[in-house]
């Protein structure tokens, strides 16, 4: 894909106003689908962006014929808007100093640690918080010139919770929809922050605001009658909240719980595929085939757990409960926001344990633990999926986890087994996986051992039965539920606390509902 040659203006792929050619659905997030790239020999090409977003939005986008309003994932681009693979993007220049401040500064060494349980300490800086606020008005004028009249815009994530309201400023015509995808903190630790009641006031300029969990729409609710409705320098802005709903003045915010998805039924036609299952057993074959494969894959983040899997994998080595000459760990690890400090001290930590597990029981030529600090192509992925035993999802955190679901959508075969921890979202869902605490290590051992020995009939029984939530709850449904009820949006439509797509699941039950 090459930036100029394949390009092309935008006007015939979106569902445009047919007189200002402005787009009549807009997807807003920090990041485009794919990220500009510039080659040594001064060409630029589009790649795809990481991370769990852009693997659901893309073809939400694609079937809703919208416009994309992000970053191009590089400093000082001044580009204008594109047709790139038949997505129209609208991309939103950042400089240097800005992707300091407010992409790996408050975006991710701020929210993104505060809002996951602060497994890292947060950072609060004032010119943090400032460059925020300047970005997030940037992409709201931003996509108040592509949005047609009376178009519906629909803001993705933590980096722009201040643009629905900037939005709302701008444009009033518009119905706008704000989806988190990352879990909402408990209360207490969302009233750290010191721009607490800015960030709500900022999220309530939506007509609908989604979370994954109940948990997280509840704590929202609290906060937002505690924190918006207090008299503030601009007087009382009048705020009422009840199971769903939140009156702001005249207007009525909706608030639902909303569990992402995937594709699942292209995954599993891919996954289908001759050339998929014969790269699949190619795979098994090159790392000689062992009766056991464990794989982990994740953008390299301390909230996914990966320090927790190597050292469950080390300790069950150190007890001789498996066997290294008949088992071998996977883990392809994307690179991500590699310049925040707390990033670059995990990778660190997580590679010397790589290379101690190695040296302590590896053969030559045969590896225990194989590491790849790099994105893979996603067929290759795909095959990854096919070829593994056991799953390793251990995160400390974690809105929802879409690996989790593609790893389960790709077994049609019913083989494989997942290994889930309960603080991620799909483990509301994915009741049938091995469940483990990943502050507990013990727990963590016990789930693996029994995933790697399970028997084949149970875990045929377990794989068809996850395989049943994820293929019926799909992100096409995920998508449908949030957009019916934000073009359902008024005063008289229905509580939204609960999913209105609810899942088998008791959310209930749930061990870490985000509360
Ligand atoms: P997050 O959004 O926090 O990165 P998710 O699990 O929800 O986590 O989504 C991650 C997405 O990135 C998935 O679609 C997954 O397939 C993809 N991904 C993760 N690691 C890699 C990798 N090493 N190479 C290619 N794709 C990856
Ligand atoms: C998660 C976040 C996204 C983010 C992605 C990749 O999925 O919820 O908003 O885009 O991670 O992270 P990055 O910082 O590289 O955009």
């Amino acid at each position: 894909m090459a930036a100029s040659s394949e390009s092309s203006e935008p006007s015939s792929s979106s569902r445009a106003d047919p007189v200002s050619g402005q787009a009549t659905f807009v997807v807003v997030a920090n990041r485009l689908p794919v990220d500009l790239e510039r080659l040594p020999d001064g060409t630029t090409r589009w790649k795809r962006s990481p991370g769990g977003l852009v693997t659901a939005l893309e073809p939400i986008l694609r079937r809703n014929q919208g416009a994309w309003v992000g970053w191009a994932g590089v400093a000082d681009a001044e580009l204008d808007p594109v047709v790139e693979d038949g997505l129209e993007l609208y991309p939103v220049p950042l400089s240097s100093a800005e992707i300091a401040e407010y992409y790996e500064g408050f975006s991710n060494a701020t929210l993104w640690p505060l809002y996951h349980d602060v497994i890292v300490k947060p950072e609060y800086n004032r010119d943090w918080w400032n460059t925020y606020v300047e970005v997030n008005r940037r992409f709201a004028e931003a996509t108040s010139e592509a949005a047609a009249q009376g178009a519906t815009v629909w803001v993705q994530d933590y980096q722009l919770q201040l643009v629905p309201k900037m939005l709302r400023m701008l444009r009033p015509d518009l119905t706008i929809g704000f989806f988190l995808h990352i879990p909402f903190p408990p209360v207490e630790l969302f009233m750290q922050m010191p721009w607490r009641t800015e960030i709500v006031e900022g999220l309530l300029g939506a007509d609908l605001i989604g979370f994954h969990l109940p948990g997280g729409a509840q704590n929202f609710l609290f906060l937002a009658r505690r924190l918006a409705g207090q008299q503030t320098s601009r007087g009382n802005v009048g705020v009422r909240s009840k199971l769903g709903v939140v009156q702001v003045g005249f207007r009525t915010v909706r608030v639902g719980a909303f569990p992402i998805s995937i594709d699942s039924g292209k995954l599993d036609e891919q996954s289908r595929s001759k050339s998929i299952r014969d790269r699949a057993r190619k795979i098994r074959k090159e790392l000689g085939n062992p009766k056991h494969i464990m794989l982990g894959v994740d953008r390299l983040d301390y909230t996914k757990g990966i320090d927790v899997r190597l050292a469950a994998l080390k300790e069950l080595l150190d007890e001789k409960r498996i066997d290294p000459a008949e088992t071998m760990m996977v883990q392809l690890a994307t690179p991500s926001r590699e310049r925040v400090d707390s990033y670059v001290q995990m990778r660190d930590g997580i590679e010397r344990m790589v290379s101690r597990i190695n040296g302590e029981y590896s053969e030559v030529g045969r590896p225990v633990v194989h590491y790849l600090h790099r994105p893979i192509p996603r067929d290759e992925l795909i095959a990854f999926f096919v070829a593994a035993d056991v799953m390793l999802v251990t995160p400390l955190r974690d809105g929802m986890n879409l690996v989790a679901k593609e790893y389960v959508a790709c077994r049609s075969d019913l083989g494989g087994a997942l290994l889930l921890s309960e603080f991620t979202g799909a483990a509301a869902e994915l009741r049938q996986s091995f469940l483990c605490n990943p502050h507990d290590l013990d727990s963590v051992k016990d789930a693996l051992e029994q995933a790697l020995e399970q028997p084949r009939e149970d875990g045929r029984r377990r794989m068809r039965a996850l395989r049943r939530q994820v293929l019926t709850h799909d992100v096409d449904r995920w998508a449908k539920s949030f957009l019916d009820a934000l073009a359902h949006t008024g005063a008289a439509g229905p509580a939204l606390i609960a999913p209105s797509e609810a899942t088998e699941s008791d959310f209930s039950e749930h061990a870490t509902g985000e509360n």
